[in-house]
This record gives structure tokens, sequence and C-alpha cells, in this order.
């Protein structure tokens, strides 16, 4: 999560009845993190589940469940409350009250906040998998979804009931993930952009190998805004020990080969390419199938090199290219370097990373080369930045090279 990607938005956290409740807590303390503030209300139900006061000390403010609180001067809560906010979340939202919505129902605060409101309403169910199946749920969502209502879910997976199906509310992560990019400006909506991300792997023996400390987390952090801003993501990952953002498509590689391959394969679909992985120069040419072993005598093992095949330049050497993007770690001279580079690579944006040892990191600074010149971005944390550059690449595309949306 970037640093304050929620500044300045102000959420009404609506609760219903569910056992789902508890997943709202974790959900109140990441939208906090992320600089919103959160106004929570919630049905009697809810307050069954988790109490007033766990929600109100986690997200700062007092917690309003009833229409007809003394503490609002004007009685009229639904009103002030829903023209504060830039969204209301209903989360969880329970089979009966994703039917009252659908039916335009105001008989407590939150349903009366809601249909006196003048913001988008996004809701999170959480039910057990008949509910969900049922057939008056179904017709129900498919209104909320007519209505212009955004449908975050529900999950598959093991039920509190115990049974197993559609119905679980996403994890609170997952929740925030979905409202962070409902929030983000679709400025790559309808691009499908593919890009590689991390180290690769290139085996010397069963369980040796050559690898770099290129961490994954530009790239994923990459793949994460892009989809935000409303692109169609692939991301070809090397071994990294990275969570798959939230609505990325991802395909895990090893060998640079592979990366290649998985590249080759899919590029003839993409509008955008960026090259973020550390992909490895070369690979032993045997790769031995049994372990090495250390021998009487000592020998040490030696090991010829042949060349990895460079999957940017490949890329770029299209006879239809998408937009390509590349990135390079330089350890000194990164001004020369790496204009020297994108023109040899032959692409018309390379990012440049000031030093490897950002490899890890959370933050980075990079240089944009292009052939106009050079524009040195500030130093922020590697969402922010990934946000940033996100915003150049949109910029920089060429408006023949597929129609947006
Ligand atoms: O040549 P160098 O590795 O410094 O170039 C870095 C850029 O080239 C990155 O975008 C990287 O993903 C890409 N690259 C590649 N295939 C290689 C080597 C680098 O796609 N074999």
């Amino acid at each position: 999560m970037a640093t304050a990607e929620l500044a300045g938005k102000h959420l009404v956290l609506g609760m219903t009845g569910g056992i789902a409740c508890y997943k709202i807590a974790e959900l109140t303390r990441l939208l906090t993190k992320a600089g919103a503030t959160v106004q929570v209300v919630m049905t009697e139900a809810a307050t069954q589940f988790i109490t007033p006061v766990t929600m109100q000390a986690l997200s700062g403010r007092p917690v309003y469940t009833s229409q007809w609180d003394a503490r609002v001067p004007n009685n009229m809560a639904h009103i002030d409350l829903s023209r504060e906010a830039d969204a209301i979340v209903i989360a969880p939202a329970s089979t009966d009250f994703l039917a009252r919505l659908a039916h335009g129902m105001a008989d407590d605060l939150l349903s009366t906040l809601c249909i006196a409101r003048d913001c988008p309403l996004l809701v999170v169910p959480a039910m057990n998998r008949q509910m969900w199946q049922n057939p008056a749920t179904q017709r129900n969502v498919a209104q909320l979804r007519a209505d212009g209502i955004e449908v975050l879910g529900p999950d598959s997976g093991p039920q509190a009931c115990g049974e197993i199906g559609d119905g679980r509310m996403l994890e609170a992560a997952a929740t925030y993930e979905a409202i962070a990019s409902f929030f983000a400006p679709k400025i790559l909506s309808g691009r499908r952009l593919l890009l590689t991300a991390g180290p690769t792997f290139e085996p010397l023996d069963p369980v040796r190998g050559i690898t770099n400390r290129s961490s994954g987390k530009m790239g994923f952090a990459l793949a994460r805004a892009a989809q935000q801003a409303g692109a169609d993501v692939h991301l070809v990952a090397g071994p990294v020990a990275l969570e798959t953002p939230w609505g990325v498509f991802r395909e895990d590689v090893q060998t640079a080969q592979q990366m290649h391959d998985a590249v080759m394969r899919t590029v003839a679909d993409a509008d955008i390419f960026i090259g973020v992985a550390a992909v490895a120069d070369w690979r032993v040419d045997h790769v031995s199938d049994r372990k090495i072993k250390k021998t009487a005598e000592r020998t040490l093992p030696s090991f010829s090199f042949v060349e990895n095949p460079d999957i940017l330049a490949a890329v770029a050497r299209l006879s239809k290219p998408p937009f390509v993007v590349g990135f390079a770690a330089e350890s000194d001279n990164l001004e020369v370097h790496g204009e020297e580079k994108r023109a040899r690579k032959n692409v018309p944006l390379l990012i440049g990373n000031l030093g490897p040892q950002t490899f890890g990191l959370d933050d980075n600074e990079v240089i944009l080369f292009e052939a106009g010149g050079a524009t040195r971005l500030p130093r922020a944390d590697k969402q922010t930045l990934a946000r940033a550059l996100i915003t150049e690449i949109a910029k920089r595309l060429p408006p023949g090279i597929s129609p947006a949306g």
C-alpha cells in the first residue's frame, strides 16, 4: 500500500449483521492507515457481532447506530452523514440488507443513508452459499448492479457455517484493494499491459542455481497501479515471495528462457510491455540432472555459459510492438548509461533506478530516459512511484496503439 493513497477520502462504512463483521475491524485499520477518514454506521444486528466501542476505537470517530441519535442537532443524520461521504461502503452486506437496498427501503439509519446519498455506493456481500445462490438474492444483486452499485466479491471457500462455496466476504486486504482501485483514476482503461518482474533463477543442478537480489517489489507495485488505473494486467513473475496484486493475472516462471517464452506467447495481445524483471544475462549451457558432488580429489566444478535471450530487445524488435518500457539498474553514471541503453535496446522509454542498491528496499528514485531528454522523479515509496510511472506511461501512449475503452 502506498503511503496515504486514500488521503482526503471520507468513507461511510456501513456494517450489517453477519459473522464477517470481525473483518471490518482490520478493514477500518487499513483504510485509516491509508489516510481515509472512516465514519462507521452499524445496524442493530451488526452490534451483536462486534461492539461499537471497538469500531469507535479503530476509526477514531463516534459510531452511529440509530436514526434517533440525540448527538445530531437537526435529527438529520441520514442527510448529514451521506453528504459528507466520497463513498458509502456496506461491509459486510447481509442478504437482508441487499434485498432492502434493491427495493429502496429506508427503515433504519443505514438504509436511509443509502437512499439519501449523493455519492457512489459499494457493497461487500457476506452470506452462506445457499443464501447467495438463492434466486431472490441473485435478482437483488442484479438489480443493484443495474442501479450502478458496485458489488465487490463475494469470495468462495469455507464458511462460518461449515459449508464450502460462494458467499464469504472478501478478506479485509482484498476489500481494501477493491476500494483503493475504485478511487484510482482510470487512465489505462481498456489497455492491456504485459510486464515482467522479479529475478530469474538459472539452475546449475537440481538443487543449485544462479539468481539475483531483485525482490520484485517495483514490478508488483507497477502491476497493482496499472490494475487500479483500469488496465488488464498480465504479470510474468520470476521466483519472488510476494502476493499477487488484486485483480492481476500472474504467471510464474523460473528461468530467463521461460520468461521469454511466456512473454512471446502473449505479447501480441498487449498494448504496453514493461520489462521490470532483472533477467539473468547468462545460463549454464549444460544443467546437471544430478546434484553436483564434491569429489575425493576436491576438483572444483567448472561451468560454461551461454547468453540468454534479451526479452526487452526482442519485444522492441517485433514488427508491431506494443509501447515498450525498459528498466535499468546502474551502479554508476546512470545519466550516461541510461540513455545509451535506451537507444541500444531501441525502446521509447527506459526507467533508470539510481543504483541496484534499491533492490529489496521499499522506496526508490528514478530517471525517465526518452529521445527528448531525461526527467527525474522525486524519491518515493515504490507504490507511490508506481502510480507516478503509470501516469507518465499513460501520457506517452501513442493514440493509435489501441483504442482505450
Ligand atoms: O541490459 P540490462 O539487463 O541492464 O537491461 C535492463 C532491461 O532489459 C530491463 O528492462 C530488463 O527487464 C530487460 N532485460 C530483458 N532480458 C534480458 C536482460 C534484460 O528483458 N535478458
